[in-house]
């Protein structure tokens, strides 16, 4: 399984980009393809046109070798007030299933030691080893991640890194001085007992599966062709850089032959990686049938990535 994922700006045509690679390659080329929102909301069904209601935090199979998953956070209630409301700890601890199970740490050591934790991102990240892993299941050859924008792909990157060490630490000497403070703190003492802590070598291996995952990535930055979003490229190649990923090419999308547009797009030409340049589609917004816009966007996107 391979992934694409496009970075950049938000607005500049991510999620476009996106949906209409996996459009191009599910539909023209026969590959079976997933695009994963990452990005929360409705953007790709809405780029899709599809009035459907998709679950969250599923694989939905829209048509044949295509699907869409969509990543949203659900609440969990805290320890502290788990605790507050008399929850066992087995009620608490069953709120996070699978790969879910690394959140209770984090929620414990926010809760008990006052250390601020990236909860959010860790949930969306739980969320997305289990797509990848159903996804891999069911024979996806091709995901296409859609990212939030620059920020939010930065946190996402880091929290893969940092999760991995944490649980290698854990499962290192960490154990044994956490069961030390466990006889201090009951909670973290049951869930180092727990299914999740017991079965951390495998929990392991699907975070470094996935971190692996995300170094191999395609990545495309997009932009359009005005200064700002180009001045951002930059500093998303350098983001995916520093994670140890590989910036594949580039999108200029929304060109409009304005004369300003030609000095911006000259300083993405002399990075010296394939630049795919998408002309103003009117019909996308004419209310039109969007199918055959995106699929010809498509098909010049995949051009550069064979
Ligand atoms: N080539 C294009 N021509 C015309 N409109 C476009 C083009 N690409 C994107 N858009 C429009 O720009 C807006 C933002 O696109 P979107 O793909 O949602 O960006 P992002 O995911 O980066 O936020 C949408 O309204 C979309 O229809
Ligand atoms: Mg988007």
């Amino acid at each position: 399984m391979h992934l694409n994922i496009f970075a950049g700006k938000g607005g500049v045509g991510k999620t476009n980009c996106a949906v209409s690679l996996a459009l191009h390659l599910s539909g023209s080329m026969d590959i079976k393809t997933a695009v994963i929102d990452y990005d929360g909301g409705h953007s790709v069904a809405n780029t899709l046109g599809t009035t459907t209601l998709l679950s969250r935090n599923m694989v939905c199979p829209m048509k044949k070798n295509f699907a869409i998953a969509i990543v949203e956070n659900t609440d969990f209630v805290g320890i502290a007030e788990a605790i507050t409301k008399k929850w066992t700890l087995k009620e608490y601890l069953a709120q996070f299933p699978g790969e879910f199970g690394l959140i209770p740490l984090t929620d414990m050591v926010n809760a008990f030691f006052g250390v601020l934790t990236d909860t959010v991102t860790l949930q969306k990240f739980a969320t997305l080893i289990t797509l990848l892993a159903q996804l891999e299941q069911r024979g996806y050859e091709r995901v296409i991640i859609d990212v939030e924008p620059t920020a939010g792909m930065e946190r996402l990157l880091l929290n893969v890194q940092s999760t991995a060490r944490s649980l290698t630490n854990l499962q290192n000497q960490g154990i044994i001085s956490l069961s030390m403070i466990g006889a201090k703190w009951p909670h973290i003492a049951g869930y180092l007992k727990g299914d999740y802590i017991k079965h951390a070598d495998k929990h392991a291996a699907n975070i470094q599966h996935v971190a692996t995952l995300l170094t191999n990535a395609k990545y495309m930055i997009v932009s359009t062709p005005e200064a700002s979003p180009i001045n951002q490229t930059f500093e998303v190649r350098r983001i995916i850089e520093k994670f140890g990923g590989k910036v594949h090419g580039y999108v200029v999308n929304n060109l409009r032959g304005e004369a300003h547009e030609a000095s911006n797009i000259s300083r993405l030409d002399a990075e010296g990686l394939p630049v795919v340049k998408i002309g103003r589609q009117a019909g996308l917004h004419s209310g039109k049938e969007r199918t055959p816009i995106l699929l010809n966007m498509g098909a010049l996107i995949a051009r550069e990535l064979v």
